[in-house]
């Protein structure tokens, strides 16, 4: 049997494959956040397309740390009933399902966050085209309670974990990140005090969740920017987070100001697959927690590869399951041509995630 389709433990839970729906914005809430019945549908399928471990799309902590239209909220008690259905309507099959908290920090629009955006330190985003404010020390204080509240609201909803959003520029990923963040408090300069929010927030969920609740990470592994976040720094904090009690490292990448983000376009051949597959090996070699390796990977040899080779030991997928929530089930079945989403990144669909190509053909 392929290693894919055997189980492993993250902290106190055992995932019933090697494979992981990487943390997807669905566009399906509703104009206040909750939940609707799209995307409880959503879930319902992957779980049972059999994806061992799925991670939502990325739930908002606070109003101001709204990134998209339609995006779903956590930042309040009355989000919980919503949040419930997901939990509910997974746990109908043997996959698991963790909530992704987020903040947007400077990555979002005044429109969208109500307020002017807010970063570590006030460096204009030419992508948003924002220049957002510098937070106070209260405020950070109030952010790391706001994370911690809305695991407790995951938790309470039925979620089987958290990931914390560390990636992709975001307002965790962004303190990590030597670009963004040029405080010279106890919040910035060297990668111990970038870190510090992360693993105070971890420090909180763990403490306010329990030790068995689990907490994982999804972590940038670069910006691809000029004094940015690199390589070594992200080997660094994941040794901070383990020592603090994570329980497994997704390894993602890139921040829209660098012109690459973490959905690459254009993959063709089995050599794209696993863009970020070598800086999950880095930091696996680094941590004794379980390394989900990401980007780009389509085919199942090389899933196979990356985990045999012992360069991560699960595999995360984020279009091929738009394209097909039902393809784990059919590598499981005996599938051995590729996924066959083709990377075009038409999926970002504003009223609700879809494959393009898929609908263009019917
Ligand atoms: C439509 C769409 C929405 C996404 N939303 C999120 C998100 O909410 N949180 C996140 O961490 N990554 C998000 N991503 C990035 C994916 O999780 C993943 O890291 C990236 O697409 C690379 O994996 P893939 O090649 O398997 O798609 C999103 C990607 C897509 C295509
Ligand atoms: S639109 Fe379809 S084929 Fe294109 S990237 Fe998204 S899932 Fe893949």
């Amino acid at each position: 049997m392929s290693i894919l389709f055997t189980p492993l433990k993250i902290g106190s839970i055992s995932v019933p494959n090697r494979f992981v729906r990487s943390a997807t914005h669905e566009y399906m809430a509703d104009d206040e956040g909750n939940v609707t019945d799209n995307e409880v549908e959503l879930y319902r399928r992957l779980a049972e397309g059999e994806v061992g471990l799925i991670i939502s799309g990325h739930a908002f902590v606070q109003p101001s740390g709204k990134a998209s239209p339609r995006q779903t909220a956590v930042y309040d008690d009355r989000f919980v009933e919503g949040l419930a259905r997901i939990p509910a309507a997974v746990h109908g099959y043997s996959s698991l399902v963790f909530l992704q908290i987020a903040h947007a920090g400077r990555q979002t629009k005044e429109r969208l966050c109500a307020c002017i955006p807010v970063s570590p330190s006030a460096v204009y985003d030419p992508v948003s085209k924002v220049m957002p404010r510098e937070l106070r020390g209260e405020e950070i204080r109030a952010l790391i309670t706001d994370f911690v509240a809305a695991a407790g609201r995951a938790k309470r909803a039925g979620f089987d974990g958290v990931q914390l959003h560390a990636a992709h520029g975001y307002l965790i990923s962004s303190f990590l990140s030597p670009h963004t963040n040029r405080r010279t408090d106890e919040w910035g300069g060297p990668v111990e005090k970038r870190a510090r929010v992360l693993i105070d927030v971890l420090r909180g969920v763990k403490a306010a969740c329990g030790t068995a609740f689990p907490v994982i990470v999804k972590l940038n592994s670069t910006d691809f920017l000029d004094g940015g976040l690199t390589v070594d720094d992200a080997v660094r904090i994941a040794r901070m987070l383990e020592a603090e009690g994570i329980d497994a490292i997704e390894v993602s990448g890139g921040m829209a100001e660098a012109g690459r983000g973490s959905v690459w376009p254009g993959l063709r051949s089995e050599a794209d697959e696993g863009y970020f597959a070598e800086n999950a090996a880095r930091i696996k070699k680094a941590v004794k927690v379980p390394v989900f390796a990401l980007g780009g990977i389509r085919t199942l040899a090389v899933a196979e590869k990356i985990v045999e080779e012992g360069r991560a030991d699960l595999i995360s997928l984020s279009r091929p399951l738009i394209r097909d929530p039902f393809l784990v089930k059919h590598f499981r079945e005996g599938l051995t041509t590729k996924s066959e989403c083709i990377s075009c990144n038409k999926c970002f669909y504003p009223r609700g995630i879809r494959c393009a190509e898929l609908t263009k053909k019917r």
